[in-house]
């Protein structure tokens, strides 16, 4: 949790293997590895900090635990098409294990609100990305009847939205705006916990995105797709720390450390340079 979390070149699976061997490793690793369980991580620390919390950074907390349940949710619930509109057994299998490892970032974050917060989640917290999804579920789910080339059209775009923006941008930017607020003040160490199991599971999902948005890249129409998106959404990336932070009705100051404008912009060039390397400004 030190470090800021870029994944770096080498966390990306290469392109030398194929995709279903790719896909495969990582859905061993999966199951090997992603054995993990929210509801064994100790809280009680974490109780005691958020109980002698100044009323501001105990706001901000909930404000932004609320962001992290309402993502973990959303996704978690939508995915299935995802799984659906990979191309192979090995595809499917991986991202069946992602599938699983969402629903337990969301019951990590439930479990959060009732024993650390005490309380229910904040309602309209803004996340303009992720209400894009529905739309995007159904584009997904109509493909499945179409040929292969809208259905790889539609699993480009899927990528890119899912795991190239809401998880290689927004969700990390969110671990290191953890980290700046309360993880270097020493709060909360099962939230810090929970966040590095979270991390390790990412790391594959977001690898495994990055890597197939890498490869289809090379085919012109997808690249255009690709970067469409991330045009399209920068702006609604950045109204996830732009938006005024209410908290049962009191407007709460955003700490200085959060910087969320400057750790997006940072995150986003850094995903289009893992997907398009040194083509990025063609
Ligand atoms: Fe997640
Ligand atoms: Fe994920």
């Amino acid at each position: 949790m030190r470090e800021e979390f870029c994944m770096s070149e080498e966390l990306i699976p290469s392109l030398d293997k194929s995709t279903s061997e790719v896909a495969w490793n990582l859905y061993r690793k999966a199951i090997r590895k992603g054995t993990w369980d929210p509801a064994a991580i100790d809280l009680s620390q974490d109780k005691a900090d958020f109980e002698s919390l100044d009323g501001d950074l105990k706001g901000y907390l909930i404000h932004f635990c609320t962001g992290f349940l309402d993502a973990e949710e959303n996704v978690a619930l939508k995915f299935c098409p995802w799984i659906m509109l990979g191309s192979t057994t090995e595809e499917q299998a991986f991202l069946s294990t992602q599938l699983l490892e969402e629903f337990k970032h969301t019951e990590f974050f439930m479990r959060y609100f009732s024993e650390v917060l005490g309380r229910e989640r904040i309602r309209g917290v803004k996340n303009t990305v992720q209400q894009k999804l529905d739309e995007r579920a159904k584009q997904m789910l109509d493909a499945l009847e179409a040929g292969p080339e809208e259905r790889e059209a539609a699993l480009v775009e899927g990528l890119t939205h899912y795991q190239g923006i809401i998880e290689g941008v927004q969700a990390m930017t969110g671990y290191d705006v953890f980290q700046a607020v309360y993880g270097n003040r020493g709060l909360f160490p099962g939230l810090a916990e929970g966040f590095a199991r979270i991390k390790e599971d990412e790391g594959r999902h977001v690898g495994f995105g990055l890597r197939m948005l890498k490869l289809l890249a090379r085919n012109p129409k997808h690249a255009k797709r690709i970067r469409a998106i991330y045009d399209e959404y920068l702006p609604f990336i950045l109204i996830r720390y732009d938006q005024p932070v209410i908290v049962d009705g009191r407007e709460i100051p955003t700490p200085p450390e959060v910087n969320g404008r400057e750790r997006l912009t940072k995150l986003f060039d850094r995903r289009l340079k893992d997907i398009f390397g040194s083509l990025v400004n063609n």
